[in-house]
């Protein structure tokens, strides 16, 4: 059985192939044509093949912050701050210069200012570093909030630990390592003025895992994110006012029971959303993106997407008011007897947070068959403040000194 013997040679031999090409910025690897490999841009004879390197960036600079309209990175970490009592409008101002400073290094793969560990951000692997700010800061500084926190829904169970914020960092890369290094350096430029009131960790499929694209799954094992506003100038950017190119985020983690959702045959699981768990189609369709007939009746005369179906009582039929939802997964370990702690940090974005969000979670809480397995356990609300120039910062159409 000479052959089948695995030689610390061979491996050492093998290793050293792979890692050709790294110096270059690219990695070469060597695909067997699986699905997932020609999906990736392999060719199926196996041949060597290209896939982008960490070093990939996303913009920072531009009318909108990056990080929204971004093509989701597959690692997110999302930290919450408090103001330390007496911090007002110049010291925000000076934290946001800062911020905003290392997060424009950081995401073009250079350490932030003081980085102890430079080494850490030479692949930013397309990082964002998105800010918004809570009703708190609003007040801190002295100037009108353009949001306030969520009302009270029925199906809630918030917790403190989860909730509110009054400025709130979001960061996305497709490594866990350079999101890591981000949050470190912003955690220790916002030291002096805040404390750390909740950090929520997500993640979505790895990069390449899947074609650029395509939809991703949740841990209950639909895709997840199927409709989307396509113009989001209508439905997420706010066109005046000192936000004029931000926006709004509602952040809700959503714990989901996934013991008793297990439970549920696929046909009930497939009735609780009104799609189909193998390729996302509505229950009326074929494909998809097909649009749900919600006015066809099964043989009996019932609907086919119940009535309580969860993208019935979610449906805008204006697709201008439309939220962009952008979720991330959580999986936060097992309890003793093995119950996992994991859900959805459920991101949304949106011009205006009570015409658009509000209504849809109030006629969730009100009747959504997927109620019954899960469960708003965290809830922050936060303005997400325009992009900014070379030159500039992150909040200052917001927080600059007035005339
Ligand atoms: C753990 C919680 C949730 C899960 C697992 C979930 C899952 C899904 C799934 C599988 C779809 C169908 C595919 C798609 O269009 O993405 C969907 C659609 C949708 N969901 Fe959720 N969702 C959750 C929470 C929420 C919440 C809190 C809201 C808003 C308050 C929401 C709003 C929507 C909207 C607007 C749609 C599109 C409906 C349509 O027009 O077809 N979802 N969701």
């Amino acid at each position: 059985m000479a052959e089948q013997r695995i030689t610390r040679r061979g491996l050492f031999a093998a290793g050293a192939a792979t890692a050709v090409g790294t110096a270059a910025g690219t990695v070469a690897v060597t695909m067997a044509g699986t699905m997932a490999g020609t999906a990736a841009g392999a060719s199926p004879s196996g041949a060597a093949t290209e896939v982008p390197s960490g070093t990939a960036t996303e913009p920072f600079h531009g009318v909108h912050q990056a990080g929204i309209a971004t093509s989701p990175q597959a690692h997110a970490v999302f930290v919450a701050f408090d103001l330390k009592r007496g911090t007002g409008r110049e010291p925000i101002a000076r934290l946001m210069r800062l911020l905003t400073d290392d997060a424009r290094r950081l995401t073009l793969g250079r350490g932030a200012l003081a980085d102890t560990e430079p080494e850490l951000a030479v692949s930013p692997a397309r990082l964002t570093v998105t800010f918004g700010f809570g009703p708190g800061l609003f007040e801190a500084a002295g100037v009108e909030s353009p949001v306030r926190q969520l009302p009270e829904f029925e199906t809630d169970k918030l917790e403190d630990r989860w909730s509110g914020g009054d400025l709130l960092v979001q960061i996305c890369a497709d490594d866990p390592l350079t999101v890591a290094h981000a949050l470190r350096m912003v955690v220790k430029d916002a030291r002096a003025f805040a404390r750390v009131r909740w950090t929520q960790r997500g993640f979505r499929r790895g990069a390449h895992v899947q074609p650029a694209g395509a939809t991703q799954r949740n841990l209950m094992g639909q895709l997840d994110g199927t409709v989307n506003p396509a113009d989001l100038d209508r439905a997420v950017w706010l066109g005046q006012g000192p936000l004029r190119g931000g926006t709004t985020l509602v952040l809700r983690r959503i714990r989901m029971d996934l013991e008793t959702w297990d439970e549920l045959d696929r046909t009930g699981r497939e009735f609780t959303i009104g799609r189909r768990l193998a390729d996302g189609a509505p229950l009326t369709g074929r494909a998809e993106h097909d649009e749900p007939d919600f006015g066809r009746l099964n043989r009996l005369g019932f609907p086919v997407i119940s009535e309580y179906a969860h993208i019935r009582r979610a449906r805008v039929d204006d697709p201008g008011a439309r939220m962009l939802r952008r979720p991330y997964n959580y999986d936060d370990g097992l309890a003793e007897d093995g119950t996992p702690d994991s859900g959805l940090l459920f991101a949304a974005y949106q011009a205006d947070v009570d015409k658009q969000f509000v209504p849809v979670q109030r006629r969730l809480a009100e009747g959504d068959l997927l109620n019954e397995w899960i469960t708003a356990i965290g809830s922050a609300v936060f303005a997400i403040p325009p992009g900014c120039a070379p030159d500039g910062w992150i909040g200052e159409t917001l927080l600059a000194d007035g005339p």
